[in-house]
């Protein structure tokens, strides 16, 4: 990443927030993100998204119990988008949205007030700007930004999981969490704000191989091996071999985001503006990235440096894999595929 990308490299992790829509990709990346010793996870805000907003907020607490996290603060955001009918995407993550796995119910508390005060409250009251991680429809963030333009100069950044620059995969052009709130999506890309999209490209790259997951799911730790369901239950629900590599494989998805902050030396970054097609029909929720560098029509000249949008465009994916999984799994060093 640029220059000003907050870094653990002062020896103090990054404080982050994590916007979630918990699914099982959210989860891994939940693991991750307070496992890392790389990270400080101020919040998590939910979003209505994968499945509705109350078993997001049932996963989400679920999950920190499973990874034995400290206290952090959760609270329930947008229930629904902005504009659209909300559609969920339990065909992929399951009916509870964690596909398979079981976990226990969580005593952990949720806090009174709307996950968009929670995200305000503590971007004002951290002593330095936040990194937003944002993994969910884009609903949340966005009505924070439109509700207290005053947090973004304390927002570090927002490293959003969302978009493609080519196929989607909700619809033929749109990716799942811009294709449920585009308008949301919208808001936050030409916020001002700098953004890091790390779309389908890169969520497709980050990849762990069927006897690997076969190996997490035997672990005695409870974390490996629920780390193990919830990539076996990708592998089996939607994972295509043509975007994965290999038969079986499955994509650590939004937990690749997280390993993104933690280690941004793994990606290759695009300054590009980005808009999100907002008509109805077939392009709906698709993001046009302008990666063109010469003349456009008419002769206007193309290249946007001022874009505070940096799309990535490439990830070392056997890397951020390995990152992931040498939290989730530190006993057995053996690379991801
Ligand atoms: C995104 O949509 C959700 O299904 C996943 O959790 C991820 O955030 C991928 O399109
Ligand atoms: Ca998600």
């Amino acid at each position: 990443m640029s220059a000003a990308t907050p870094s653990a490299a002062n020896g103090r992790p990054i404080p982050v927030v994590l916007d979630v829509d918990t699914g099982v990709d959210d989860a891994l990346a939940l693991l991750l993100a307070v496992r890392h010793p790389a990270l400080d996870v101020l919040a998590v805000s939910c979003a209505g998204g994968n499945v509705p907003l109350a078993q997001v907020v049932e996963n989400t607490r679920r999950v920190l119990d499973l990874a034995d996290a400290p206290p952090v603060p959760i609270a329930a955001g947008m229930h629904r988008p902005l504009v659209e009918t909300p559609q969920d995407a339990s065909y992929v993550h399951g009916r509870t949205g964690l596909g398979t796995l079981e976990l226990p119910p969580s005593e952990r508390p949720v806090e009174e007030v709307h996950a968009v005060e929670l995200l305000r409250r503590t971007l004002l009251a951290a002593p330095e700007p936040v990194t937003v991680i944002a993994l969910a429809p884009l609903t949340n963030v966005a009505v924070l930004l439109r509700m207290h333009p005053e947090v973004a100069p304390r927002i570090a950044r927002i490293v959003m999981m969302g978009g493609a620059i080519g196929a989607g995969n909700a619809t033929a052009a749109a990716e799942f969490n811009v294709w449920h709130d585009p308008e949301a999506a919208e808001i936050v890309l030409t916020s001002g704000v700098p953004v890091v999209m790390y779309g389908l490209e890169p969520f497709y790259t980050a990849t762990v191989g069927a006897d690997r997951i076969a190996e997490l799911g035997r672990s005695a730790d409870p974390v490996a091996r629920a780390a193990g369901s919830l990539l076996a239950h990708l592998a089996g629900v939607t994972e295509d071999e043509d975007r994965v590599g290999s038969a079986g494989a499955a994509a650590i998805g939004d937990a690749g985001t997280v390993a993104a902050v933690i280690d941004p030396a793994l990606l290759r970054l695009h300054r590009a503006p980005v808009r999100v097609a907002l008509a109805e029909g077939p392009t709906r929720g698709c993001t046009v990235v302008d990666l063109r560098t010469g003349l456009g029509a008419g002769g206007a000249e193309t290249k946007d440096a001022g874009s505070h949008v940096e799309v990535v465009t490439g990830l070392d994916g056997a890397r951020c894999a390995g990152l992931f999984l040498a939290a989730i799994d530190p006993g057995a060093a053996v690379p991801a595929r």
